[in-house]
């Protein structure tokens, strides 16, 4: 089964999760696209905040009412991709440079969904993870962060510099402390394994579904 295939199973398997009069976050990416789709084909009479703004150009094209996040307080649900899923549910994100807004979203939300396609599924997380840092002193933040390169075609939907940290790693938890103390650094990729309810893997012709301590 080819993964596009696979993203919209497991897109499609998150947006019958949208119930009318709920608060719902939306993720960034290409998985992303495919739930939107699903979405305006059921409409469910939801409100959205977008991580992005092609999510939110994506969805006011198919009629999803979005509307900005200072409007709420908290979302009943958030639906997101990942790059990366570890055994533990621990996430890499930030392909798409959206991690930032993507995590105050979760964050945010009683109920965390990742959707994926099982290539997404790795034995241990890896390099790359994603940074996003201040554009003011850049360069000396990138240089703090070595071994790190900068993304040069691609910026955060807040004008922040992402990087991708290319160091080897074994503990997700003391990288994720050690990116958060570098100052300049806004947020990384790295999403702890508490905030994910549940992970929904397209596979062949359906969806399998990895539950997460983020459960509500
Ligand atoms: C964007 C993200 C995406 O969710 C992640 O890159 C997965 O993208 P895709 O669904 O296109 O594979 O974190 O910042």
């Amino acid at each position: 089964m080819s993964s596009v295939a696979e993203k919209r199973f497991a897109a499609e398997a998150a947006a019958m999760l949208v119930r009318d009069g709920m608060r719902v976050g939306l993720g960034t990416g290409s998985t992303v696209a495919y739930l939107i789709a699903a979405l305006g084909q059921s409409r469910p009479r939801a409100t959205y905040v977008a991580s992005s703004p092609a999510t939110e150009a994506a969805a006011r094209a198919v009629a999803l009412d979005v509307v900005a996040f200072d409007e709420l307080d908290e979302l009943d649900l958030a639906i997101d991709g990942a790059d990366q899923v570890a055994p533990d549910l621990w996430l890499v994100k930030g392909g798409g440079g959206a991690h930032t807004r993507e995590k105050v979203i979760a964050a945010s939300a009683e109920r965390f969904v990742v959707i994926v396609d099982s290539t997404k599924l790795v034995e241990s997380l890896r390099p790359p993870v994603p940074v996003e840092i201040l554009a003011f002193g850049a360069g000396a933040t990138l240089r703090r962060l070595a071994p790190a390169t900068r993304r040069e075609a691609l910026s955060s939907p807040d004008g922040g510099v992402i990087v991708d940290y290319h160091g080897e790693f074994d503990d997700p938890a003391e990288l994720s402390a050690r990116l958060s103390s570098i100052p300049g650094v806004v947020e990384h990729g790295l999403v702890a394994a508490h905030l994910v309810a549940e992970v929904l893997v397209g596979h062949d012709g359906g969806v399998h579904q990895l539950s997460g301590r983020g459960a509500p």
